[in-house]
């Protein structure tokens, strides 16, 4: 049975280059200790070099996308097996930019979790309302929709969940503590309503305008496990101290 795990995940988004994987790589890899996971996720043409560099260390290496089939003509996409091929342990499922820009559907992003699963590459998938269904009080009812998917996979204990509230990324504001706080217990209560142990054991990070200043508080919160950040993700500096504050 998975048990929740402290890390911190930086997701470059379509930034970065190979001469930052060189950088960041080694600069995570003197302060990464087996106490918190430490993962980055690079663009998908630098996932070879940053899972060679992270090789022999405690950097874990995570895809930002995966396709929902094992293989095929389709040209463009990636399995997850092919992920497992390289050592490359995780991928982000269902961010909101892929949900916003490449129409990803709540059935998608649970058959992709799906095909995660069947590889052994762990999802972390993102769910999360936008603004006005925070302003109008949804908040509860879309996160009940959109975890109801992936409560329907037989292997929904293998999954880690990010929560990204929408109206919260790359706005420099994250989240209020107990707006994060009451997302992640209600989140947490939805798995732990269909099996009390593994509900409870399940990993829930946090994203949206995560930084240095404001890491140390959101870690301290009972059922926040961790943070996937974006744009800080991008300066070793603010990625050290975020991942030390966990
Ligand atoms: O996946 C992480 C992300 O969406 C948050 O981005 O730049 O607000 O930390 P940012």
């Amino acid at each position: 049975l998975p048990v929740r795990v402290r890390m911190v995940v930086g997701n470059w988004k379509m930034h970065g280059s190979l001469a930052l994987c060189r950088e960041m790589v080694p600069a995570m890899a003197s302060i990464a200790h087996p106490a918190a996971a430490l993962v980055l996720c690079p663009p998908a043409p630098y996932l070879g070099e940053v899972t060679r560099l992270a090789t022999g260390s405690q950097v874990q290496c995570c895809a930002q996308n995966v396709a929902d089939a094992h293989g095929g003509a389709l040209t463009g996409e990636w399995s997850a097996g092919m992920l497992a091929d390289l050592g490359c342990r995780y991928a982000i499922v269902g961010h909101s930019e892929r949900r916003r820009h490449y129409h990803e559907s709540d059935h998608l992003v649970a058959a992709k979790a799906q095909a995660c699963l069947e590889a052994h590459v762990v999802p972390i998938v993102c769910v999360g309302e936008s603004w006005i269904e925070h302003q109008t009080g949804q908040t509860e009812a879309i996160l009940q929709h959109q975890l109801g998917t992936l409560l329907a996979l037989s292997g929904w204990r293998g999954l880690i969940i990010a929560y990204e509230p929408v109206w919260a990324i790359g706005t420099g504001v994250a989240a209020r503590p107990e707006t994060i706080e009451a997302a992640h217990r209600f989140i947490r209560s939805r798995f732990a309503a269909r099996d009390p142990v593994a509900g409870n054991n399940m990993t829930v990070l946090y994203g949206g305008s995560v930084n240095a200043s404001n890491a140390a508080n959101l870690f301290a919160l009972p059922d926040v496990d961790g943070a996937l950040v974006g744009s800080a993700s991008l300066q070793s500096d603010a990625l050290m101290q975020i991942y030390t504050a966990a």
